[in-house]
């Protein structure tokens, strides 16, 4: 399947149907009225840094998007659980695959609560079509087209610069959940979303060989590969999965320039690098001080195997000279100096922006829906007598030089009427590349 442009977007897209607005726990009340300047100083000068730069229209970069590609279904959790008479439980479990219901109750209530995202691997097409079918019917239900590639390659469209995808898509069930959602005994910290899915061939290895081949013709300026966090629920057989990190370590990061991802998959990613297990599950709310110090590991533990790599074999591996961590609260950005990437902060503006867009649905923000969850002030590390950096409402998006990088933070204005939070991380990363490309 190939699509180019943003008009062939929409085909997917035609069942966008009522949007329930979900519980909002922002109630305005005089006292606020501080916080409400606060707001939007902050959301006018992040316009304002977004605004600083334009997407490259002149050259029209030609960007390639890989691996991942999905229709989402979009559904209410607790009422699809509660529609198909889920049993509530009181054992939250972590589960690597799902067989059956009662493996979906554990494996929901185990990341329900804390409000993580989490993507599992349905073993069983019984089950999985049982689900689906429970959702085609379900009020409020909404079909988008799902997926890294496609939605990275659908938010450069829309910013101005020509995609190309590859790949037949699969269903996902994406059962989202607004902050004090409650089911069964537990109530939702945050707004997230739990993925089924049932994807039918390797997510990763099958789509190589005809993404290779595609590009031989399209010859693009900037190649995304997404998807890559799918293989912690695939169920590989024994000595495969080691065999497809082993190809990710040696035949993707080394090669890659950039990498994004949120809060999860960074400690997961520094996990692997440094050879323990994958953690399942960490803390959703991460303060910027812990993400920055994961993501220099990974910055300095990716280059230095590029570099090791570069000496021993033939192979060329490049240096890693981006990092794009977003998480509910920040947007943070590491960009080696002298690098191809421009624009840092206003890409990080508009990440953050991307952010609120997208959760709420609406290109304009309303900061009647939005709210400031960072700390009036953050510490650049875990260190001892680290640099303290205060949020300035005006000039919101925190940029410094630390060895040969630079890092930017902005805080996001987090959206409080949610509309949707599946395809929101690639949505923001694809929104902040296109300004540094
Ligand atoms: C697969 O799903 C079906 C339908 O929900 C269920 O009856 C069956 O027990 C499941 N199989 C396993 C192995 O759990
Ligand atoms: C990693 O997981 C494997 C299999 O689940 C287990 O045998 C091993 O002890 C774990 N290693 C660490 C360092 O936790
Ligand atoms: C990305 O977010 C925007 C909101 O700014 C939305 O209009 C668009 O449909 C989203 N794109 C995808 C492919 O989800």
């Amino acid at each position: 399947m190939e699509r180019e442009g943003r008009a062939s977007w929409m085909k997917y897209g035609p069942v966008v149907s009522l949007f329930v607005v979900l519980l909002s726990f922002w109630f305005r009340s005089p006292q606020n009225e501080v916080l409400d300047d606060r707001l939007d100083t902050v959301l006018s000068s992040l316009l304002r840094a977004e605004g600083k730069v334009g997407v490259n229209n002149v050259a029209r970069p030609k960007v390639a998007v890989g691996f991942g590609g999905c229709v989402d279904l979009i559904v209410d959790g607790v009422s699809l659980l509660n529609k198909i008479g889920l049993a509530h439980t009181d054992q939250p479990l972590h589960h690597d695959l799902i067989e059956n219901e009662v493996q979906l109750a554990q494996s929901f209530a185990y990341f329900f609560a804390p409000g993580a995202a989490a993507e599992r691997f349905v073993l069983n097409d019984t089950f999985f079509s049982e689900l689906v079918e429970a959702s085609r019917d379900l009020p409020g239900n909404r079909w988008a087209i799902g997926g890294n590639a496609p939605v990275m390659a659908g938010r450069m469209a829309t910013e101005g610069l020509a995609g190309n995808i590859v790949e037949e898509p699969d269903i996902h069930l994406i059962l989202e959940y607004p902050s004090g959602a409650s089911w069964g005994q537990y109530t939702s910290r945050r707004a997230n979303r739990y993925i089924v899915h049932s994807d039918e061939h390797n997510p990763y290895l099958d789509s190589m060989a005809a993404f290779a081949e595609k590009l031989k013709g399209f010859d693009p300026d900037l190649l995304v590969v997404g998807g890559l966090q799918m293989m912690d629920n695939f169920p590989f057989q024994s000595g495969e999965q080691e065999g497809i990190m082993e190809e990710l370590f040696h035949y993707v990061i080394p090669h890659a320039d950039s990498l994004g991802m949120n809060e999860q998959e960074l400690p997961n990613l520094l996990s692997l690098l440094k050879g323990s297990n994958i953690t399942v599950l960490s803390d959703p709310n991460p303060r910027v001080a812990t993400v920055l110090d994961q993501m220099r590991e990974v910055y300095r533990i990716v280059n230095l195997r590029s570099k090791e790599d570069s000496d021993t074999s033939s192979a060329k591996a490049k240096p890693l000279t981006r990092l794009h961590v977003h998480t509910l609260a920040f947007q943070a950005m590491i960009v080696t100096h002298g690098s191809k990437w421009k624009n840092t902060m206003s890409a990080t503006a508009k990440a953050s922006l991307t952010a609120n867009r997208h959760v709420c649905g609406s290109d304009d923000i309303d900061p009647s829906k939005a709210r400031l969850i960072m700390d009036d002030s953050f510490s650049v590390s875990r260190r001892e007598g680290s640099m303290r950096v205060p949020l300035q409402e005006s000039r919101p998006v925190s940029c410094w030089d630390e060895d040969d990088y630079e890092i930017c933070v902005a805080p996001v204005l987090v959206c409080t009427e949610v509309y949707q939070t599946a395809g929101g991380g690639d949505n923001i990363s694809a929104a902040g590349l296109v300004l540094q490309i």
